[in-house]
């Protein structure tokens, strides 16, 4: 039986990771998109919604206190929210959807878990984890062996490079480039297009060529 997902989030990122789901249907994948919901959709993530033909389909709170049968993902960009999310979700025991384009690139022995969006264009190297709900955004690459751990986000064009430890919660920024064997600590943000070049401590913002922080 097709699996039914519904989507977390109507604005930007909610949208993209559809695309995502759509593109995985026409490749085949056996899943049905039952609609989107959201706590405070703005009216143009409304009209937009109206305009793909995707219907909304109420608030988080409505569909967590309701049979909640589809399984879900987090078309949210921000690893906070999305952490604070999935307590709600686990204690409801909603099933995490796990959404890999066809057209990322993924390597050997990629261990994926659930709830990860890898969007298309994105090239996972070889034994590289992704542990539950990260992100990797369009043509953001992630080098071997790496490890990206829970609610992590990479936004576009980002560059992990190889046997990279990046701790849970650390967006890092579009086109930032984190160089090899370091460690980015949790809950960090890299900004875009900002150099990595040593160990970064926890729930700093890294800017700048090379990046420094506060
Ligand atoms: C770094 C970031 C998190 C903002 O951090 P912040 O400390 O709140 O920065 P502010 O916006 O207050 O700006 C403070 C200073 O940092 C500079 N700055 C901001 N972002 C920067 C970046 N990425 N690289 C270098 N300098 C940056 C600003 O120009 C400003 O400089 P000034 O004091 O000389 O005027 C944000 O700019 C960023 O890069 N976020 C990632 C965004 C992203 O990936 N977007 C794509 C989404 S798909």
């Amino acid at each position: 039986m097709a699996e039914r997902i519904v989507m977390v989030g109507a604005s930007g990122f909610g949208r993209e990771a559809l695309d995502v789901l759509e593109a995985m249907q026409a490749v085949g994948a056996d899943l049905e998109f039952a609609g989107v919901i959201d706590d405070r959709p703005s009216e143009l993530n409304l009209e937009r919604l109206q305009d793909r033909g995707v219907a909304y389909l109420g608030t988080i709170t409505d569909w967590l206190a309701g049979p909640h049968e589809e399984a879900y993902l987090l078309g949210i960009g921000s690893p906070t929210v999305r952490r604070i999310l999935v307590d709600k979700f686990d204690a409801q025991g909603c099933r995490p959807f796990t959404a890999i384009h066809p057209n990322a690139s993924i390597g050997s022995r990629a261990a994926i878990a659930e709830g990860v969006v890898v969007c298309a264009g994105a090239v996972i190297s070889t034994n590289v984890r992704l542990e539950r709900h990260v992100h990797v955004n369009p043509n953001a690459t992630i080098g071997h062996d790496s490890i990206l751990r829970e609610f992590v986000s990479v936004n576009p064009a980002a560059v992990i490079s190889g046997e990279v430890i990046i701790e849970p919660g650390v967006l890092i920024g579009a086109q930032a480039l984190v160089l090899q064997q370091l460690t980015v600590g949790h809950d960090t943000t890299v900004g875009a297009a900002s150099l990595v070049t040593k160990d970064v401590p926890p729930d700093v913002i890294v800017k700048g060529v090379p990046g420094r922080w506060a």
